[in-house]
C-alpha cells in the first residue's frame, strides 16, 4: 500500500506574516496528523522560517526547484546542501512553470534529478501535457518523453524515493480539473512506462496529481487506484481547503 503524499507548493506568494498565520493553523489542525505524508514547499527564502515552525509536527519540508551544481560561482542559485541544511527532504523538479517559463529542458531536468538523489533529497519530477499536445492526441508521447529523459540518464533504481507529479498543464492555476478517469489513465500509463524498466519501483512509487486540486474535488481524484495524493498550488495557499486536501488523502 502507497502511502498518500500531499505537497502544497506555495509558488511565489506569501510573506512572513501570512507564512506564520497558514503554517501555524496547519500544524494545529489534523492536517498534521492524517495518514499521508503532508509537505510544504514555500518560496526558498522562506524555508528556514517553515522549518521552525513545523520541527515539532509531522509536517515535511520541500523546495521548489534546486541547482543542479554542487556550488560555486552560479550567482542566484541554491544547491542542494543548502536545502538539506534547512530540513528539506524532498524538491520540485522539471515544474511546467519551471519549462516554460524558465527554459528547462528535459536534459537539465534530468540532471538535477541526478544531482538530488546522489544528494539524499527525494525528488518530485513533474510530467505533462499541454492543451494543444492533450488535443493532437499527444499526452502520452510527452509523458512517457519527459519520464523517459530522466529514467535514461538516471538509471530506474534511482526512482526508488522518488515521487512522479503528472500535472497537465491546461489544468495548473486555471481552475480546469482534470477528470478522475483523465487522470487515472495517465497515472496508470506513467506506472506502466515505470514497470517496465522495474516492477517493484513501479508498485512502490507514488504518483501525484496536480492541477487545480481543491477541496471539492480531492476525495474524487485522490480514490483512483493510481494517484498516490496531490501536488496542490493555489489551495495550498488558504488553511482550510489545504487541510480538507490533506484530509481526504488521508481518508
Ligand atoms: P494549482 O497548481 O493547484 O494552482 O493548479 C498546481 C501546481 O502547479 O503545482
Amino acid at each position: 500500500m502507497r502511502k498518500a503524499l500531499v505537497a502544497g507548493n506555495w509558488k511565489m506568494n506569501g510573506d512572513t506574516d501570512f507564512i506564520n498565520e497558514l503554517v501555524n493553523s496547519l500544524v494545529n489542525s489534523s492536517a498534521a496528523s492524517v495518514n499521508a505524508d503532508v509537505l510544504l514547499c514555500p518560496p526558498a527564502v522562506y524555508l528556514a522560517q517553515v522549518s521552525s515552525l513545523t520541527a515539532e509536527s509531522a509536517i515535511q519540508l520541500g523546495a521548489q526547484n534546486v541547482s543542479e551544481q554542487a556550488n560555486g560561482a552560479f550567482t542566484g542559485e541554491i544547491s542542494l546542501a543548502m536545502l538539506q541544511d534547512l530540513g528539506c527532504e524532498y524538491v520540485i523538479l522539471g515544474h511546467s512553470e519551471r519549462r516554460s517559463l524558465y527554459g528547462e529542458n528535459d536534459q537539465l531536468v534530468a540532471e538535477k534529478f541526478v544531482a538530488a538523489v546522489a544528494a539524499g533529497v527525494k525528488p518530485i519530477l513533474c510530467v505533462g501535457e499541454t492543451l494543444e499536445e492533450r488535443e493532437q492526441g499527444e499526452t502520452m508521447q510527452v509523458v512517457a518523453r519527459q519520464l523517459n529523459a530522466v529514467i535514461e540518464a538516471a538509471g530506474i533504481d534511482k526512482f526508488a524515493d522518488a515521487v512522479i507529479a503528472y500535472e497537465p498543464v491546461w489544468a495548473i492555476g486555471t481552475g480546469k480539473t482534470a477528470t478522475p478517469e483523465q487522470a487515472q489513465e495517465v497515472h496508470a500509463e506513467i506506472r506502466q512506462i515505470l514497470a517496465q524498466n522495474s516492477v517493484e519501483i513501479a508498485d512502490k512509487l507514488r504518483i501525484l496529481y496536480g492541477g487545480s486540486v481543491n477541496a471539492a474535488n480531492a476525495a474524487e481524484l485522490f480514490a483512483n487506484e493510481d494517484v498516490d495524493g496531490g501536488l496542490v498550488g493555489g489551495a495550498s495557499l488558504k488553511a482550510n481547503d489545504f487541510i480538507a486536501i490533506c484530509q481526504a488523502a488521508g481518508a
